[in-house]
């Protein structure tokens, strides 16, 4: 271990979101961090580093940052920035980066890229068409459904996606995507419980994290509409033992080799978003960085030093770290919503109890009076830890039961089945 604690490391954290702070509060228990910024941060990040400005859809801006700030190692939290090439201009300005570059990002930021690379190395997958011309899309909903999923084509904040039963619903969302010069993507519907698994990738080699599970309806029971994320918890009791090694094997390495062999191999996390049906494992999406809000639930749990890994993963060395230490027991998050989320937030309401501990920020600012406002859909995300997903579950609604936010909502189910024992994956 002890030339293994040689590293000291400069860590800029790009981004502003639960998920920022809970990659610089991991970091910053890391005894290689020297110093620890977050652009352009929140009132949460700014609690645990450094906070500076950047414009996230500014790859050239963000690379004079991490030279200006001297960064030994940039990780760059967002899709935006690395769909725009953040990462490869980092890289170019000659500092190690967390994060794939633009073309190995489109693996998120383009649905039908992603169908054609799974296509390429084999990895199961809904079926799917492009359609871009309306005249086209009624024979092609006549393809699919019931029931029906209807997706935009490009980065939609998990807003783009509608999953029905009712056909001229689709017909709708479809052509409102359409007329507004976005593709749209029509996919065969995946029954069975969904998992999200990160993965460290620094081109060829794979760490898996733990998996997780994530909530996107806005509302108890999965009702309403399709939002960022409400909610998540880590690990998965009810998925079978082997998971996350045949989701390696069949899906996250196949991808990973196919990358390289294009000379475009993916650097940062790999997130492969999978619905386990009775006949395996298949991929919804893939996103090319962490998860919001899964992020919250794994790095609680995680027990080996983050900005170790994460160099590693930028410099192409992950196949020399020792396994990955896992704390036992289970996390669960929630996230508390402005009010109107996920349609237009009211921001600017003073919150309460905001720097308890558990409590990650997302939409949040510190006003010129020094209380904490809101300032975007995504509030807080609140953390709870515990031996089970029951324990952790009680802790994290009790800390929510402390925040106060004037018309925010959360949801009350979070883990709630997974905890009564009633997911199962159905057998093959
Ligand atoms: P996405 O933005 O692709 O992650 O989709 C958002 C959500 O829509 C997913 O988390 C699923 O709950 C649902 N979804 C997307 N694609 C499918 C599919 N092919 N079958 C069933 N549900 C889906
Ligand atoms: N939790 C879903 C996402 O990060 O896209």
């Amino acid at each position: 271990m002890g030339a293994a604690y040689a590293l000291h490391v400069r860590v800029l954290v790009i981004g502003s979101g639960a998920r920022e702070h809970a990659l610089v509060l991991a970091a910053s228990h890391d005894p290689a961090v020297t110093a620890l910024g977050c652009a352009p941060g929140n009132a949460g990040t700014a609690s645990v580093s450094e906070t500076l400005g950047v414009d996230l859809a500014d790859p050239a801006a963000i690379a004079e940052l991490a030279v200006s700030w001297k960064a030994d190692l940039v990780v760059i939290g967002p899709e935006v920035p690395l769909v725009a090439g953040a990462a490869d201009a980092v890289r170019a300005a000659g500092v190690p980066c967390f994060g794939p570059g633009a073309e190995a990002a489109r693996i998120e930021g383009s649905k039908s890229f992603a169908k054609e690379v799974m296509a390429a190395a084999g990895v199961p997958t809904a079926r799917s068409e492009v359609v871009d011309n309306p005249a086209h899309l009624d024979a092609a909903l006549a393809r699919f459904g019931p029931t029906w999923v209807v997706k935009d084509d490009g980065l939609a904040a998990g807003k783009g996606v509608v999953v029905t039963d009712d056909l001229e619903r689709a017909r709708k969302h479809a052509l409102m995507l359409l007329d507004g010069g976005h593709p749209v993507v029509l996919e065969s519907f995946l029954d069975g419980p969904e998992a999200s698994l990160f993965c460290l990738v620094d081109g060829r080699t794979v760490v898996p994290l733990l998996p997780a599970q994530d909530f996107k309806r806005v509302g108890d029971g999965d009702a309403g509409p399709n939002t960022g994320g409400m909610g998540a918890y880590a690990p998965l009791p009810w998925a079978p033992a082997d998971l996350v090694d045949e989701v390696v094997a069949t899906v996250v390495q196949p991808v990973v080799d196919e990358l390289a062999r294009r000379g475009t191999p993916f650097t940062g996390l790999l997130y492969a978003g999978l619905a386990l049906t009775s006949s395996g494992p298949q991929v919804i999406e893939f996103n090319c960085r962490f998860g919001d809000p899964e992020t919250q639930v794994v790095l609680a749990l995680l027990r080996s030093p983050l900005a170790r890994l994460l160099h590693a993963t930028a410099t192409g060395t992950l196949a020399e770290q020792p396994p990955l230490e896992w704390a036992d027991g289970a996390a669960v998050t929630v996230v508390v919503a402005a009010d109107g989320y996920p349609g237009k937030p009211r921001t600017g309401d003073v919150i309460a109890g905001s720097e308890a501990e558990g409590v990650l920020h997302a939409g949040t600012r510190r006003r010129e009076d020094g209380a904490v406002v809101s300032s975007g859909g995504r509030v807080l995300s609140v953390v709870g830890v515990g031996p089970d997903l029951a324990a952790a579950r009680e802790q994290a609604y009790e800390r929510v039961g402390r925040v106060h936010l004037a018309g925010s909502h959360h949801r009350s189910d979070i883990a709630a089945r997974a905890a009564r024992g009633e997911l199962s994956v159905s057998a093959r």
